[in-house]
């Protein structure tokens, strides 16, 4: 995904990142730079591409989602500080650098969790500058980002991940795991850029099917490379899923089904956008990108 358009959506999520947490400098020190330190350690920032290039290809302006696209970035990094926690997977490497509570500590990383997720909120809900248009596209952004990251979304499924550790799973309870943890803030990042963007009801809905596909194969392809790929590459540590004796797709369906598993998840979010009118091309690429990655 090195490809000049996404580097250039990169270029400009990354601008607004920096935007918005210069503009909080009363954050006490050591938080601010224990967020930022996790922010802007990269990542493939995946869930913003998602949020403009959705927004994007039902005709909406990228500077309408940018905001959003941000906050979704500072939601997902939240989730991999707490991930990483002793308490949950105990890692110690992330996006090629120390886990934020092996640079700052436990109490510091917790908070800069907490931090991240509630300054995502006042950003998704903060006018663009100079007017006030969109409110009712933001609010209901709010809500249903707010419900998909929740405890009936991200947080329960982190809850059930840790909960099913070391026990036997059928397929159903997995998928419902895997899409609780991470797919439903992948689907909510597609749906967002959408709401932003002006989409109508055919082209949400169209939008919705690609975004759960996407979010489900996203992370049976993530426990893929937890058993084949390489942690330089990754900057993660891997192996660790076997380890902890996670639920995972591989260890339910072995390596070869669960890709198998995933590309079939992946044409049917390709599938999805045959029926939109905009320009999707974009989409396509991130959604092929999903099963070709390999960090
Ligand atoms: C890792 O997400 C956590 C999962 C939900 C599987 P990413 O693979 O998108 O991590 P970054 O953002 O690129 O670091
Ligand atoms: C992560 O799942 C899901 C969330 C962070 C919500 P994993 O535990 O598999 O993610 P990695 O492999 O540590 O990135
Ligand atoms: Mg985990
Ligand atoms: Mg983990
Ligand atoms: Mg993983």
């Amino acid at each position: 995904m090195t490809t000049s358009h996404f580097e250039e959506m990169r270029r400009d999520v990354e601008r607004e990142l920096n935007r918005i947490f210069d503009l909080r400098r009363d954050v006490p020190r050591t938080l601010l730079e224990s967020m930022k330190y996790s922010v802007m350690a990269g990542g493939k920032r995946l869930r913003p591409l998602l949020v403009i290039a959705s927004a994007e290809a039902v005709g909406g302006e990228r500077s309408a989602a940018l905001p959003t696209a941000a906050a979704m970035e500072m939601i997902h990094t939240y989730t991999l500080i707490h991930d990483d926690l002793p308490a949950m997977d105990d890692d110690d490497l992330r996006r090629g650098l120390p886990t934020n509570h092996k640079k700052f500590g436990e109490a510091t990383a917790i908070l800069a969790g907490d931090g991240l997720l509630t300054l995502a909120f006042e950003v998704m809900a903060e006018p663009p500058a100079g007017s006030d248009a969109g409110v009712d596209a933001r609010i209901r952004v709010v809500q249903i980002v707010a419900g998909a990251v929740g405890a009936v979304g991200t947080v329960g499924g982190q809850q059930l991940d840790v909960e099913h550790e070391g026990r036997d799973v059928d397929l159903e309870t997995l998928e419902k795991i895997h899409r609780l943890k991470t797919g439903t803030m992948i689907s909510v990042a597609v749906q967002s850029g959408a709401l932003l963007g002006g989409a109508g009801e055919a082209e949400l809905f169209a939008l919705t099917i690609y975004g759960d596909k996407l979010g489900l194969a996203f992370q049976v392809f993530d426990d893929v490379l937890d058993v084949e790929g390489d942690a330089k590459t990754m900057g993660k540590n891997v192996g660790g899923d076997a380890r902890k004796k996670k639920a995972t797709y591989p260890a339910l369906m072995g390596l070869e089904e669960s890709k198998k598993f995933g590309n079939r998840l992946v044409d049917g979010a390709l599938e999805a956008l045959s029926t939109m009118r905009g320009e999707t091309k974009h989409l396509k690429e991130l959604a092929l990108y999903v099963a070709r990655r390999n960090n």
